[in-house]
């Protein structure tokens, strides 16, 4: 009876000790997350997501660059869970209202529509951090014919906090080493961010992000990113002239990857050793030594970096996601149930 008693508590002990740590903070723990997740409980989940990207992207191919930056800012904080979604309350400023995020990031109607129409045929079954996840995975394919298996099952959260931003997602202004260990929060890799960052070969950046710090007050000797080639600064300076660098009134956008600016492939990378990188961000994977040849390699063969974007984005989309009977399945993504 007595050893009874003792074998039953450790049992609880053991049980209580591994649910202290429901989700670890590397994104490789997710043997949770499964290839067709959906296949017996909505089985046209997926075709529906595809369907409404393909929509909308045919219609504003900038759609797509929105569409995998909102999967990368929902991964970054609070670990892929839709929290991104979630609008402000009273009282509680939302993630998406951070300055980060609004009024920059886009997509969300597309997410809503396909998240109606899901709702309609299987009610409270696919979460909005899926739809995310495979909304990216389709976007990608459509823009840059990258292709990818979507290991789902991930659940959506209830809390989205605007303070959350700053320590999570990287800064247009951050050099090398600090993207290296903010990425490694994550528990991606140096090679990771720098093949993540190829995202931005598609989209748009607006001036606020960048213009300050590359093209008129770099420092208090050089107004001027050196970094920068001098005759790509002169053209930024047209489209980002000095009275709007300030994001009050106007904030203009110039495209990030200007070769192919709607298409997802490596020409990112060159534009990186030709110093025609928009943000620091980007520029400083060139110019640090550490990241260099990562930049080197990818410029050079498109085929590995579209391989490891595809394996990258799938480690990506597995920090820190909630599963099993964790957070919820929203009915609606922008509010909790
Ligand atoms: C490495 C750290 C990163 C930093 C500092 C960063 C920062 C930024 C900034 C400042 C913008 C422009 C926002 C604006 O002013 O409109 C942007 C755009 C974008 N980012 Fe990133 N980003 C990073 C990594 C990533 C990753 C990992 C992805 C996805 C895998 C991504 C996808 C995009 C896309 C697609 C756009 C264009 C968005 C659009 O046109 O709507 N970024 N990023
Ligand atoms: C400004 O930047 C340049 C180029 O990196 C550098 O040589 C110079 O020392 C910097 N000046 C100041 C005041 O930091």
């Amino acid at each position: 009876m007595d050893h009874i008693k003792i074998l039953l508590s450790s049992f609880l002990l053991i049980f209580s000790f591994s649910s202290a740590f429901p989700s670890s903070s590397s994104a490789s723990a997710s043997a949770s997350l499964k290839v067709g997740f959906y296949k017996s409980t909505c089985p046209l989940a997926e075709a529906i997501v595809k369907r409404a990207v393909n929509k909308a992207v045919s219609a504003n191919p900038g759609i797509a660059a929105g569409l995998i930056r909102m999967h990368f800012h929902d991964c970054f904080v609070r670990g892929c869970d839709g929290s991104v979604l979630l609008q402000s309350t009273p009282g509680n400023p939302a993630e998406r209202d951070h300055p980060a995020n609004n009024p920059s990031l886009r997509g969300f109607e597309v997410i809503g529509e396909a998240k109606a129409q899901i709702e309609a045929v299987c009610p409270q079954t696919v979460s909005c951090a899926d739809i995310i996840a495979f909304a990216a995975r389709d976007s990608a394919q459509k823009v840059g014919h990258i292709n990818y298996d979507v290991p789902a099952g991930r659940r959506d959260g209830r809390v989205s906090l605007r303070d959350d931003i700053p320590n999570n997602i990287p800064a247009p202004s951050f050099n090398s080493q600090q993207l290296i260990e903010r990425f490694a929060q994550k528990g991606l890799s140096a090679d990771e961010m720098v093949t993540l960052s190829g995202a931005h070969s598609i989209g748009v950046s607006h001036c606020s992000s960048f213009s300050n710090g590359r093209l008129y007050s770099f420092n208090a000797t050089h107004p001027q990113d050196p970094s920068m080639d001098p005759s790509f600064a002169q053209l930024l300076k047209t489209k980002c002239p000095p009275s709007t660098n300030n994001g009050e009134e106007e904030d203009p956008t110039v495209v990030l990857d200007a070769a192919t600016p709607n298409r997802l492939d490596n020409k990112y990378y060159v534009a990186l050793k030709n110093h025609r990188g928009v943000l620091t961000s980007d520029q400083t994977l060139f110019e640090s030594v550490t990241t260099r040849k990562m930049v080197m390699r990818n410029a050079k063969n498109g085929g590995s970096w579209a391989d490891k974007f595809a394996k990258a984005m799938v480690r990506m989309g597995s920090i820190e996601v909630l599963t099993g009977s964790e957070g919820e399945i929203r009915k609606i993504c922008s509010v909790v149930n």
